[in-house]
């Protein structure tokens, strides 16, 4: 056996049998057994098709659809099967392909035949629609309270350095002069939009599949808004062959997590290059640096790097799994076990992202000086200028070419020391633009004093949640 020491079983034994004692005359090709398993990733499930079963259960017993004994007893089984989960004690097998059928082995080794009970009126397909909706359900709101977490830290690196003037670019060229505190706080509204599309994704997710079945529904007289009651969706899907094959979800969680991978990535590449001797604006906390084993001098933003790299990765889960749901026929397919890795995948890199930018964030410190020298490069008045003839009476375009030909004839800027006219200092420029969304003093402490709110109104809401799910409140 290799090195891993894991266990292969013969593929004869009970429940996977079980599924094949009628229809099949032996067990599975062994290379067909590995290949079909999916129990090492939608282990990951475990709680949530315990949970989910848990809800069914109960149920089957008010329907009268199981005895009330009898769902004592299974009842009693799957708390056991959790804490051995939960405590290790549990060995997942490959021949039992998945969670679903390793859960429920386990209850059957527990509590004997009357563990297949709990089966009834379910089928695998709606089982693992409902454990994805209640696993991502979850992950939405972690993913949130991340970016929530980052929008604080913005705020605060924000206006702790209000004063920092430094250049604002495009194409990477100096522009025209802008506060620290407002470039940081683009990010903020980047990172805002997308808590929203997380919320709004969330929304739509809040759909229970159970009792779909295979694809048909079920003869048994259910009753599915009892479980989704349960387990506090607020509606029934409203179609069982779109129920079991639908995926939109994981889809929208995979798109809004790219989104905010994008994000990071874009502030990570700025805080390379401001990190940079050439920009020299800031240096990144040490504990978020490495070192490189030739060059003893070298200070490396890998963090910032990785994050950066890593967004790549959270692209590909996305198609991925847009590519694995392109021209499946309805209903289910067994493709769609491929839709969980590249889920899996990409909530640890999204949530491990942001915790690496959040927490990283607050070590950042920024050289005011080398901004503000960078925000007095006379050129970047440019704008300025041609906004004073305006004023004048001349027509913007002509201002434009005015100001250019100057800039062209080494009249302003161009290292000549001597300039024909006064220019603006770099703070007349960003006090100067008072509008809303604009770079003065009182512009920008209004998005920060805007941003406290929201984080405030959210940071409430969310230690609101688990009080009142408890019945409680505290006094
Ligand atoms: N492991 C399967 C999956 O992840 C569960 C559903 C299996 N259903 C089936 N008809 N084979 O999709």
């Amino acid at each position: 056996m290799s090195g891993g020491g894991k266990k292969v079983r013969r593929n004869n034994s009970a429940t996977s049998a079980g599924i094949r004692k009628g229809r099949f005359s032996g067990g599975m090709d062994p290379l067909f057994a590995g290949f079909n398993a999916s129990i090492s990733f939608d282990k990951r499930l475990f709680f949530q098709d315990i949970v989910g079963s848990v809800a069914h259960l109960k149920m089957l017993r008010r329907r009268g659809i199981i005895s009330a004994e009898d769902a004592r007893t299974i009842e009693e089984g799957l708390a056991d099967v959790l804490s051995a989960i939960e405590e290790g004690r549990l060995d997942f097998r490959e021949d039992l392909e998945d969670v679903h059928i390793n859960i429920e082995e386990a209850l059957k080794e527990r509590i004997g035949e009357v563990a297949g009970k709990l089966h009834t009126a379910r089928s695998r397909n709606d089982q693992v629609a409902l454990d994805l909706r209640l696993y991502l359900r979850e992950k939405f709101r972690m993913v949130q309270s991340d970016l929530l977490r980052l929008m604080s830290v913005l705020t605060d690196k924000a206006e702790a350095n209000i004063d920092i003037i430094m250049p604002g670019y495009t194409h990477l060229q100096r522009a025209q002069p802008v506060r620290l505190a407002h470039h940081l706080m683009a990010y903020f509204q980047m990172f805002h939009r997308d808590w929203g599309r997380f919320g709004d994704a969330l929304g739509r997710a809040d759909e229970m599949p159970l009792g779909s079945a295979a694809l048909a529904g079920t003869t048994f007289p259910i009753k599915r808004e009892d479980v989704a009651s349960f387990l506090d969706f607020s509606r029934v899907s409203a179609n069982s062959m779109d129920a079991v094959s639908d995926r939109d979800f994981a889809a929208e969680f995979l798109f809004d997590s790219s989104m905010v991978m994008m994000h990071l990535s874009r502030l990570a590449e700025e805080l390379v290059l401001w990190s940079s001797s050439e920009f020299g604006f800031c240096s990144l906390p040490d504990a978020f640096c490495s070192g490189s084993s030739i060059m003893p001098q070298k200070k490396n933003p890998d963090a910032c790097e990785l994050i950066r790299g890593k967004t790549g990765r959270v692209y590909g889960d996305l198609i991925s799994l847009l590519t694995t749901l392109k021209g499946l026929p309805l209903a289910y397919n067994k493709d769609l076990q491929e839709d969980k890795e590249p889920i899996f995948d990409a909530v640890d890199t999204v949530h491990g992202s942001l915790e690496i930018m959040a927490g990283m964030f607050p070590g950042i410190e920024f050289n005011a000086d080398r901004m503000l020298e960078a925000a007095s490069d006379p050129s970047m008045a440019a704008t300025d200028l041609a906004d004073r003839l305006v004023r004048e009476g001349v027509p913007f375009r002509e201002a434009h070419s005015k100001v250019g030909a100057m800039i062209r004839a080494g009249s302003i800027g161009g290292g000549k020391g001597k300039h024909e006219i006064t220019l603006p200092s770099p703070e007349e420029m960003v006090e100067a633009r008072k509008h809303t969304g604009g770079t003065a003093l009182r512009s920008v402490l209004e998005q920060v004093k805007t941003a406290r709110t929201f984080l405030l109104e959210n940071s409430n809401a969310r230690e609101a949640r688990p009080q009142k799910r408890g019945g409680k409140k505290k006094g």
